[in-house]
């Protein structure tokens, strides 16, 4: 029946384009009840002003895609390991086959296009995929299109301001071809510097205390200032040098104008991992993104410092993400776009990111259209790790609250979350590691039982303030408090789970050189691999410690997973012989 919507696109457009645009009924598509807390109303704006939209259509099997990453991530599966090339994962987003070849398919490219050309709108691909269409237009265009009325906002605390609406709609006959179209009726607060409160830390005084990385037991100054020969022999991370070549790439995200810096990195490596002076790292720009050496971010020195002293000889690109997007949630996508699109030979197969957002601040429709960017990530074969946020039960940061708020995107099946441990082993939970249970994504089969088996050891206590059918979180925990960095010619000491991520990425960086040099593929989406019964003794069990917030005591780490610290901390050897190597 759709056999023609392609082949004849053409003519297909001149038709509709005569039939006057009242012929289209429109539905609501997305609506709030109010605009949110944090923001006030500002006014009309002028209907000449250019604004940008997205439209993100509804992919033709995204059910399919996310089986077969499945498949291809967990190691009782026959095809773990087998990850999809771009094109393979292509044919799950929005394919033209499938809309020739499939009966009855829904027609999006074509019929969303013809809505748009009746508007006058041209509309510009901008994913690979081409699931996601760009559409810039004036106010009083966008009003018509989406029988609406776009105003100004501001974002009190910030006094950032922006145009949204508090409801759209669309052709009845296409709302099944979009998910949604943004920034509309999204309210989200600007991403801030996740909190590292980093203190001035007076290096000389303990430069004869330095830590030998072959130590067999761990000092007990690790306690007090953790630098990376800490890291080291805490979680047994080798200390020879990776062979790595550019296919094995560690990808560090950048966001906020924040900026890594060569000099810092080198100061970093001449007074604390030596054998790797002359280290470096590379940029790569996405969204205009920058590579300002005169300004040099306190959250980028120490993921780049984490990362390049930890995993030592592994390519690192910092990537840096501007502001060319409508409001930083576009810029968690472009950055996937920009690794879907860059050639296998020197693409990551690891991406941390130490910034992140509330869900509750989302709307649901953008929360899973990140985390089904995530997840193509995944079906290719790249580890995608978040830090799991810094303010225990109440999300990115300590902020009051009554229920307990799920970071984002944390709540995402298919991205590993990053929670905090401090101390020399054992280790205890960092009171500050962001954990608990997403409202939006249901609890993924992969660690079903685990999340059971917490809820039950806690019986009621908390009951109503979290969602006990949501996707817990953090998987795993490292190190995120007293960790020392270099940054702005200086020595500090920073805390938060973003220093924990990009451990946790340097160690699986590892573990792909060592895979790769086995002639085995990467490990790709970590968890179904992590949660499985050859994964978990990789981890040393946390089981003290609590994530405080929404003046509760938070969590507790419990024995085995804990929304705290997940699974608990890795040893690199550990993983080694998890995955059989
Ligand atoms: C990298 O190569 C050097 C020199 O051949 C070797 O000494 C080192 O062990 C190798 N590293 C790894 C992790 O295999
Ligand atoms: C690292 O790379 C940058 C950019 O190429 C360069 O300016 C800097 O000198 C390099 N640092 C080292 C230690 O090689
Ligand atoms: C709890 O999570 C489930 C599964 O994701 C979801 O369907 C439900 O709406 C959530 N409940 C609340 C109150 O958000």
């Amino acid at each position: 029946m759709r056999l023609y919507s392609l082949l004849s696109l053409a003519t297909i457009v001149a038709v509709t384009n005569t039939s006057p645009t009242g012929h289209r009924v429109m539905v609501v598509h997305e609506s709030v009840a109010a605009v949110p807390s944090g923001f006030a109303h500002a006014g009309s704006v002028a209907p000449d002003q250019e604004i940008t939209l997205r439209i993100a259509l509804t992919q033709s099997d995204i059910a399919g895609l996310q089986a077969k990453t499945y498949a291809v991530s967990d190691p009782a599966n026959a095809l773990y390991g087998r990850h999809l090339t771009v094109d393979e994962a292509r044919i799950w987003m929005i394919d033209d086959f499938f809309y020739v070849l499939t009966p009855n398919a829904p027609a999006t490219v074509s019929d969303v296009s013809a809505w748009l050309s009746e508007n006058e709108i041209t509309a510009t691909s901008v994913s690979p995929a081409g699931d996601l269409l760009e559409i810039k237009l004036t106010v009083s265009k966008a009003n018509t299109l989406l029988g609406t009325q776009f105003s100004a906002f501001t974002h009190i605390a910030s006094g950032k301001s922006v145009i949204r609406t508090l409801s759209y709609s669309v052709p009845v006959s296409l709302q099944s071809h979009i998910q949604f179209v943004h920034p509309t009726i999204a309210f989200v607060p600007p991403l801030s510097l996740p909190s590292v409160n980093a203190v001035k830390f007076k290096r000389d005084t303990v430069v004869e205390e330095r830590v030998e990385p072959t130590s067999a037991t761990v000092p007990a100054s690790c306690a007090a200032v953790v630098n990376p020969a800490c890291i080291e022999t805490i979680y047994n991370f080798p200390t020879d040098i990776a062979n790595s070549s550019a296919q094995n790439t560690l990808g560090v995200a950048g966001y906020i104008d924040q900026y890594a810096n060569f000099a810092d990195l080198a100061l970093f490596l001449k007074n604390l991992r030596l054998e790797l002076v002359g280290s470096n790292f590379t940029v790569s720009e996405v969204d205009n993104g920058q590579n300002d050496q005169t300004s040099a971010g306190v959250e980028a020195d120490l993921d780049v410092e984490m990362v390049v002293s930890l995993a030592g000889g592994v390519p690192t690109t910092f990537i840096s993400v501007g502001d060319d997007n409508a409001d930083d949630v576009d810029g968690f996508i472009d950055i996937v776009n920009f690794i879907i699109a860059t050639p296998i030979e020197t693409r990551p197969t690891v991406l941390t990111t130490s910034y992140g957002f509330n869900e509750p601040n989302l709307p649901i429709s953008l929360a899973v259209g990140i985390c089904n960017a995530y997840m193509q990530l995944g079906a290719i074969g790249i580890s995608v790790l978040f830090a799991s946020g810094d303010g225990g039960v109440s999300g990115v940061q300590a902020t009051e609250c009554t229920n307990f708020v799920p970071t984002a995107p944390g709540g995402c099946p298919f991205i590993t979350s990053v929670g905090g441990s401090t101390g020399v082993p054992p280790q205890v939970a960092a009171s500050l590691s962001g954990g608990g249970f997403s409202n939006y994504f249901p609890t993924p089969d992969y660690q079903a039982a685990d999340v059971a088996a917490y809820i039950t050891s806690i019986g009621d206590e908390y009951a109503g303030l979290y969602n006990a059918s949501g996707r817990g979180f953090p998987d795993v925990a490292m190190q995120a408090l007293n960790v020392e960095i270099a940054w702005m010619d200086d020595f500090w000491l920073v805390g938060g789970t973003s220093c924990a991520s990009p451990m946790f990425a340097a160690m699986i960086a590892l573990v792909n050189d060592r895979l790769i040099a086995a002639g085995r593929p990467v490990l790709g989406f970590l968890n179904p691999f992590l949660y499985s019964p050859a994964g978990r003794p990789a981890f040393n069990d946390v089981t003290s410690g609590n994530n405080p917030g929404c003046g509760t005591n938070g969590f507790p780490a419990l024995h085995g997973w804990d929304p705290v610290t997940g699974l608990g901390t890795p040893d690199f050897n550990l993983l080694l012989t998890a995955v059989g190597l």
